[in-house]
Protein backbone atom coordinates (compact mmCIF):
# COMPACT_ATOMS: atom_id res chain seq x y z
CA UNK A 1 0.00 0.00 0.00
CA UNK A 2 1.20 3.57 -0.51
CA UNK A 3 0.58 6.34 1.22
CA UNK A 4 -2.26 7.72 -0.88
CA UNK A 5 -4.11 4.42 -0.85
CA UNK A 6 -3.72 4.52 3.06
CA UNK A 7 -5.28 7.65 3.19
CA UNK A 8 -8.19 6.78 0.46
CA UNK A 9 -8.78 4.00 3.70
CA UNK A 10 -8.67 6.10 6.53
CA UNK A 11 -11.17 8.84 4.47
CA UNK A 12 -13.22 5.92 4.21
CA UNK A 13 -13.51 4.97 7.30
CA UNK A 14 -13.96 8.05 9.15
CA UNK A 15 -17.07 8.67 6.86
CA UNK A 16 -15.41 11.03 3.65
CA UNK A 17 -13.37 13.15 5.89
CA UNK A 18 -10.31 14.05 7.88
CA UNK A 19 -8.78 16.80 9.56
CA UNK A 20 -5.97 18.71 7.63
CA UNK A 21 -3.72 17.75 10.18
CA UNK A 22 -4.37 13.83 9.90
CA UNK A 23 -3.55 14.08 6.42
CA UNK A 24 -0.66 15.48 7.12
CA UNK A 25 0.46 13.58 9.30
CA UNK A 26 -0.60 10.25 7.09
CA UNK A 27 1.15 11.45 3.99
CA UNK A 28 4.36 12.44 5.66
CA UNK A 29 4.79 10.31 8.89
CA UNK A 30 2.73 6.96 8.20
CA UNK A 31 5.36 4.37 8.89
CA UNK A 32 6.40 2.31 5.45
CA UNK A 33 4.63 5.14 3.59
CA UNK A 34 4.59 8.42 5.01
CA UNK A 35 7.37 11.24 3.13
CA UNK A 36 9.64 11.25 5.97
CA UNK A 37 9.43 7.06 6.67
CA UNK A 38 9.82 5.88 3.17
CA UNK A 39 12.54 5.77 1.04
CA UNK A 40 13.07 8.82 -1.06
CA UNK A 41 16.34 10.32 -1.16
CA UNK A 42 15.20 13.96 0.42
CA UNK A 43 17.73 15.69 1.14
CA UNK A 44 20.32 17.86 -0.50
CA UNK A 45 21.26 18.03 -4.69
CA UNK A 46 19.72 14.81 -5.04
CA UNK A 47 16.31 15.05 -3.25
CA UNK A 48 13.72 17.92 -2.69
CA UNK A 49 15.13 20.66 -0.69
CA UNK A 50 18.52 21.53 1.12
CA UNK A 51 18.84 22.62 4.27
CA UNK A 52 20.96 24.43 6.48
CA UNK A 53 23.11 21.00 7.17
CA UNK A 54 23.13 20.13 4.00
CA UNK A 55 25.27 23.18 2.62
CA UNK A 56 28.45 22.22 4.20
CA UNK A 57 29.98 22.41 7.13
CA UNK A 58 29.95 26.24 8.07
CA UNK A 59 26.37 26.27 9.88
CA UNK A 60 27.36 22.90 12.11
CA UNK A 61 30.72 24.32 13.13
CA UNK A 62 29.10 28.00 14.00
CA UNK A 63 26.69 26.33 16.24
CA UNK A 64 28.91 24.32 17.69
CA UNK A 65 30.26 27.60 19.18
CA UNK A 66 27.11 27.47 20.98
CA UNK A 67 26.54 24.32 21.98
CA UNK A 68 30.18 24.08 23.41
CA UNK A 69 28.85 25.16 27.02
CA UNK A 70 26.58 22.46 27.51
CA UNK A 71 27.42 18.74 28.26
CA UNK A 72 25.76 16.75 25.99
CA UNK A 73 23.45 17.38 22.92
CA UNK A 74 20.44 15.91 21.75
CA UNK A 75 19.36 16.56 18.10
CA UNK A 76 15.68 15.98 17.26
CA UNK A 77 15.13 14.87 13.65
CA UNK A 78 18.37 14.64 12.42
CA UNK A 79 17.63 13.97 9.03
CA UNK A 80 20.89 12.13 6.73
CA UNK A 81 22.71 13.01 9.88
CA UNK A 82 24.59 15.67 8.07
CA UNK A 83 24.61 18.04 11.15
CA UNK A 84 25.87 15.27 13.80
CA UNK A 85 28.51 14.37 11.70
CA UNK A 86 29.58 17.85 11.75
CA UNK A 87 28.63 18.82 15.27
CA UNK A 88 30.20 15.13 16.87
CA UNK A 89 33.61 16.15 15.08
CA UNK A 90 33.59 19.57 16.23
CA UNK A 91 32.45 18.95 19.91
CA UNK A 92 33.42 15.80 22.44
CA UNK A 93 30.19 15.34 23.68
CA UNK A 94 27.14 12.34 24.44
CA UNK A 95 25.50 12.68 21.25
CA UNK A 96 21.84 11.80 21.40
CA UNK A 97 19.15 11.47 18.52
CA UNK A 98 15.58 11.32 18.71
CA UNK A 99 14.18 10.82 14.94
CA UNK A 100 10.90 9.41 14.30
CA UNK A 101 11.43 7.96 11.03
CA UNK A 102 12.96 4.45 11.05
CA UNK A 103 13.93 4.57 7.76
CA UNK A 104 16.51 8.11 8.80
CA UNK A 105 17.56 6.03 11.99
CA UNK A 106 18.97 3.63 9.95
CA UNK A 107 20.35 6.31 7.81
CA UNK A 108 22.00 7.93 10.43
CA UNK A 109 23.30 4.75 12.42
CA UNK A 110 25.01 3.73 9.16
CA UNK A 111 26.60 7.06 8.37
CA UNK A 112 27.38 7.73 12.47
CA UNK A 113 27.66 4.26 13.95
CA UNK A 114 28.99 4.29 17.68
CA UNK A 115 29.59 8.62 17.31
CA UNK A 116 25.64 8.92 18.36
CA UNK A 117 23.42 6.98 20.34
CA UNK A 118 19.51 6.61 19.21
CA UNK A 119 16.74 7.04 22.10
CA UNK A 120 13.26 5.70 21.78
CA UNK A 121 10.97 8.66 23.50
CA UNK A 122 11.80 11.41 25.19
CA UNK A 123 14.23 11.66 28.32
CA UNK A 124 13.18 13.32 31.46
CA UNK A 125 15.11 15.58 33.61
CA UNK A 126 17.59 15.76 30.50
CA UNK A 127 20.18 18.38 31.18
CA UNK A 128 22.01 19.42 28.03
CA UNK A 129 21.01 21.44 25.02
CA UNK A 130 18.19 19.99 22.49
CA UNK A 131 18.25 20.87 18.86
CA UNK A 132 16.02 21.03 16.23
CA UNK A 133 16.79 22.21 13.06
CA UNK A 134 13.82 22.01 10.66
CA UNK A 135 11.73 19.86 12.48
CA UNK A 136 8.26 21.90 13.37
CA UNK A 137 7.82 23.20 10.16
CA UNK A 138 6.79 19.31 9.30
CA UNK A 139 4.71 18.99 12.42
CA UNK A 140 1.25 18.52 11.35
CA UNK A 141 -0.92 21.70 11.29
CA UNK A 142 -4.48 22.43 11.31
CA UNK A 143 -5.71 24.44 8.66
CA UNK A 144 -8.21 26.85 9.15
CA UNK A 145 -10.52 28.72 7.24
CA UNK A 146 -12.18 32.43 9.05
CA UNK A 147 -15.52 33.03 6.80
CA UNK A 148 -17.69 35.89 6.91
CA UNK A 149 -20.39 33.02 8.09
CA UNK A 150 -17.69 31.23 11.29
CA UNK A 151 -15.04 29.70 11.58
CA UNK A 152 -14.16 26.37 9.49
CA UNK A 153 -11.78 23.67 10.09
CA UNK A 154 -10.36 22.63 6.34
CA UNK A 155 -10.16 19.00 5.66
CA UNK A 156 -9.73 16.79 3.13
CA UNK A 157 -12.46 14.67 1.20
CA UNK A 158 -12.39 11.69 -0.26
CA UNK A 159 -11.51 13.10 -3.73
CA UNK A 160 -8.59 14.41 -2.25
CA UNK A 161 -9.93 17.63 -2.01
CA UNK A 162 -10.35 20.54 0.54
CA UNK A 163 -13.36 20.60 2.24
CA UNK A 164 -14.64 22.67 5.73
CA UNK A 165 -16.42 21.40 8.63
CA UNK A 166 -17.25 23.91 11.86
CA UNK A 167 -14.46 24.48 13.92
CA UNK A 168 -14.74 22.85 17.49
CA UNK A 169 -13.24 22.79 21.11
CA UNK A 170 -9.53 24.18 21.12
CA UNK A 171 -9.40 25.16 17.70
CA UNK A 172 -12.32 27.56 17.66
CA UNK A 173 -10.96 28.91 20.70
CA UNK A 174 -7.60 29.78 19.33
CA UNK A 175 -8.70 31.01 15.92
CA UNK A 176 -11.56 32.70 17.54
CA UNK A 177 -8.44 34.87 19.84
CA UNK A 178 -6.54 35.79 15.85
CA UNK A 179 -8.00 39.06 14.58
CA UNK A 180 -8.14 38.55 11.11
CA UNK A 181 -9.66 40.22 8.15
CA UNK A 182 -11.96 37.40 6.50
CA UNK A 183 -11.92 35.23 4.13
CA UNK A 184 -8.32 34.26 5.48
CA UNK A 185 -7.26 30.88 5.21
CA UNK A 186 -4.18 29.79 7.72
CA UNK A 187 -2.72 27.17 10.26
CA UNK A 188 -2.34 27.16 13.61
CA UNK A 189 0.27 24.46 14.92
CA UNK A 190 -1.61 22.75 18.22
CA UNK A 191 0.54 19.84 17.77
CA UNK A 192 3.76 21.86 17.54
CA UNK A 193 2.78 23.68 20.82
CA UNK A 194 2.07 19.93 22.91
CA UNK A 195 5.22 18.84 21.42
CA UNK A 196 6.78 22.35 22.49
CA UNK A 197 5.37 21.48 26.06
CA UNK A 198 6.16 18.28 26.40
CA UNK A 199 10.02 19.14 25.30
CA UNK A 200 10.24 22.18 27.90
CA UNK A 201 8.80 20.18 31.15
CA UNK A 202 11.32 17.31 29.87
CA UNK A 203 14.61 19.93 30.40
CA UNK A 204 15.55 20.14 33.61
CA UNK A 205 18.71 22.29 32.80
CA UNK A 206 19.97 23.72 29.56
CA UNK A 207 18.65 25.12 26.59
CA UNK A 208 16.30 24.32 23.56
CA UNK A 209 17.19 25.18 20.33
CA UNK A 210 14.72 25.10 17.64
CA UNK A 211 15.85 26.49 14.10
CA UNK A 212 12.94 27.08 11.46
CA UNK A 213 11.72 29.28 9.03
CA UNK A 214 8.22 31.32 10.52
CA UNK A 215 7.82 34.46 11.65
CA UNK A 216 5.83 35.71 15.30
CA UNK A 217 2.54 35.74 15.57
CA UNK A 218 1.80 39.65 14.04
CA UNK A 219 3.73 38.93 10.85
CA UNK A 220 2.45 35.22 10.91
CA UNK A 221 -1.11 36.38 10.83
CA UNK A 222 -0.79 39.18 8.65
CA UNK A 223 -3.84 40.54 6.91
CA UNK A 224 -1.99 40.06 3.57
CA UNK A 225 -0.80 36.43 4.02
CA UNK A 226 -4.39 35.39 3.59
CA UNK A 227 -3.48 31.82 2.04
CA UNK A 228 -1.58 30.99 4.74
CA UNK A 229 1.55 29.45 4.97
CA UNK A 230 1.34 25.23 3.51
CA UNK A 231 4.27 24.71 1.23
CA UNK A 232 5.42 21.44 -0.62
CA UNK A 233 8.91 20.73 -2.20
CA UNK A 234 9.41 18.60 -4.72
CA UNK A 235 12.54 18.58 -6.60
CA UNK A 236 13.55 21.84 -5.48
CA UNK A 237 10.27 23.13 -6.95
CA UNK A 238 7.65 24.58 -3.99
CA UNK A 239 4.17 25.03 -4.34
CA UNK A 240 1.29 25.44 -2.75
CA UNK A 241 -0.97 22.01 -3.38
CA UNK A 242 -0.09 19.75 -0.27
CA UNK A 243 -2.89 17.05 -2.10
CA UNK A 244 -0.21 16.95 -5.87
CA UNK A 245 2.06 13.82 -4.32
CA UNK A 246 1.24 12.46 -0.93
CA UNK A 247 3.94 10.53 0.19
CA UNK A 248 6.36 11.72 -2.31
CA UNK A 249 7.18 15.07 -1.28
CA UNK A 250 7.67 17.00 1.95
CA UNK A 251 4.57 19.29 3.17
CA UNK A 252 5.59 22.10 5.47
CA UNK A 253 4.04 24.99 7.34
CA UNK A 254 5.92 28.40 8.79
CA UNK A 255 6.40 28.17 12.27
CA UNK A 256 4.46 30.46 14.06
CA UNK A 257 7.48 31.34 17.06
CA UNK A 258 5.06 33.12 19.94
CA UNK A 259 3.31 30.25 19.86
CA UNK A 260 6.15 27.99 20.53
CA UNK A 261 7.36 30.76 23.11
CA UNK A 262 3.99 30.53 24.86
CA UNK A 263 3.70 26.92 24.99
CA UNK A 264 7.24 26.79 26.69
CA UNK A 265 6.77 29.54 28.95
CA UNK A 266 3.87 27.72 30.01
CA UNK A 267 5.67 24.73 31.36
CA UNK A 268 8.06 26.97 33.28
CA UNK A 269 10.87 27.57 31.01
CA UNK A 270 11.89 30.66 30.17
CA UNK A 271 12.71 32.20 26.43
CA UNK A 272 16.15 32.79 26.38
CA UNK A 273 16.96 34.51 23.14
CA UNK A 274 15.27 34.88 19.58
CA UNK A 275 16.92 35.83 16.53
CA UNK A 276 16.88 35.75 12.82
CA UNK A 277 19.40 33.19 11.70
CA UNK A 278 21.77 35.53 10.42
CA UNK A 279 21.76 37.49 13.74
CA UNK A 280 22.37 34.43 15.38
CA UNK A 281 25.19 33.16 13.49
CA UNK A 282 27.17 36.39 13.34
CA UNK A 283 26.68 35.98 17.01
CA UNK A 284 28.01 32.46 17.44
CA UNK A 285 30.95 33.78 15.27
CA UNK A 286 30.52 32.76 11.57
CA UNK A 287 32.81 35.07 10.90
CA UNK A 288 35.79 33.11 12.87
CA UNK A 289 34.59 30.25 11.35
CA UNK A 290 34.95 31.63 7.75
CA UNK A 291 38.36 32.92 8.60
CA UNK A 292 39.91 29.27 9.36
CA UNK A 293 39.85 28.67 5.39
CA UNK A 294 42.54 30.43 4.11
CA UNK A 295 40.36 33.40 1.64
CA UNK A 296 43.82 33.42 -0.53
CA UNK A 297 42.68 29.66 -1.60
CA UNK A 298 39.97 30.33 -3.83
CA UNK A 299 39.37 27.22 -4.78
CA UNK A 300 38.63 26.15 -0.76
CA UNK A 301 37.30 29.88 0.32
CA UNK A 302 34.90 30.21 -2.62
CA UNK A 303 32.52 27.10 -1.50
CA UNK A 304 32.41 28.08 2.01
CA UNK A 305 32.05 31.61 1.04
CA UNK A 306 29.15 30.56 -0.68
CA UNK A 307 27.36 28.52 2.46
CA UNK A 308 27.50 32.39 4.04
CA UNK A 309 26.21 34.21 1.56
CA UNK A 310 23.29 31.59 1.88
CA UNK A 311 22.95 30.93 5.07
CA UNK A 312 23.23 34.94 6.24
CA UNK A 313 21.35 36.75 2.97
CA UNK A 314 18.09 38.43 3.73
CA UNK A 315 16.97 37.14 0.18
CA UNK A 316 18.14 33.37 1.19
CA UNK A 317 18.05 31.84 4.86
CA UNK A 318 18.93 34.47 6.43
CA UNK A 319 15.68 36.47 7.82
CA UNK A 320 13.16 34.32 6.93
CA UNK A 321 14.80 31.72 9.29
CA UNK A 322 14.69 32.10 13.08
CA UNK A 323 16.04 31.28 16.20
CA UNK A 324 13.94 30.73 19.17
CA UNK A 325 15.89 28.96 22.48
CA UNK A 326 14.13 28.61 25.46
CA UNK A 327 15.79 26.62 28.81
CA UNK A 328 16.29 26.90 32.60
CA UNK A 329 19.05 26.68 34.88
CA UNK A 330 21.64 28.76 33.03
CA UNK A 331 23.74 30.79 34.57
CA UNK A 332 25.85 32.56 31.72
CA UNK A 333 23.67 34.58 28.71
CA UNK A 334 24.06 32.34 25.47
CA UNK A 335 25.95 34.47 23.58
CA UNK A 336 23.84 33.63 19.88
CA UNK A 337 21.82 36.26 21.31
CA UNK A 338 23.91 38.76 22.72
CA UNK A 339 23.21 41.57 19.95
CA UNK A 340 20.59 42.18 17.82
CA UNK A 341 17.81 44.41 16.62
CA UNK A 342 14.90 44.39 19.34
CA UNK A 343 12.39 44.36 16.15
CA UNK A 344 12.61 40.71 16.22
CA UNK A 345 10.88 40.61 19.33
CA UNK A 346 8.07 37.55 19.67
C1 LIG B 1 13.11 18.55 7.14
S1 LIG B 1 13.89 17.23 7.96
C2 LIG B 1 15.26 18.08 8.69
C3 LIG B 1 16.44 17.18 8.95
C4 LIG B 1 17.67 17.83 9.59
N1 LIG B 1 17.38 18.36 10.91
C5 LIG B 1 18.26 18.88 8.71
O1 LIG B 1 18.25 20.05 9.10
O2 LIG B 1 18.75 18.55 7.62
C6 LIG B 1 12.81 16.83 9.31
C7 LIG B 1 13.31 15.72 10.21
O3 LIG B 1 12.54 15.67 11.41
C8 LIG B 1 12.08 14.34 11.65
N2 LIG B 1 10.89 14.49 12.49
C9 LIG B 1 9.68 14.95 12.13
N3 LIG B 1 8.87 15.07 13.22
C10 LIG B 1 9.61 14.70 14.28
C11 LIG B 1 9.36 14.63 15.70
N4 LIG B 1 8.17 14.93 16.20
N5 LIG B 1 10.37 14.22 16.50
C12 LIG B 1 11.59 13.89 16.00
N6 LIG B 1 11.87 13.95 14.67
C13 LIG B 1 10.90 14.34 13.83
C14 LIG B 1 11.95 13.78 10.25
O4 LIG B 1 11.89 12.39 10.21
C15 LIG B 1 13.25 14.33 9.63
O5 LIG B 1 14.38 13.62 10.04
Amino acid sequence: MDARARIAQEIAAAGGWIPFSRYMQLALHEPGVGYYAGGAQKFGRGGDFVTAPELGSLFGRTLARELAAFDRVLELGAGSGALAEVLTRALDREYLVLETSAELRERQAKRLGSRIRHLERLPAGFRGAIIANEVVDAIPVEAVHWTAGGIGQRGVDAGLRWADRPAEGELLQEAERIPLPRPYVSEIGLEARAWMRTLSQSLEAGAIFVIDYGFPRREYYHPQRAEGTLMCHYRHQAHADPFARPGEEDITAHVDFSALAGAARAAGAEVLGYATQAQFLVNCGITEVLAETNAENALRYAPIAAQAQKLLSPAEMGELFKVLAVGRGLTAPLPGFSRGERSHSL
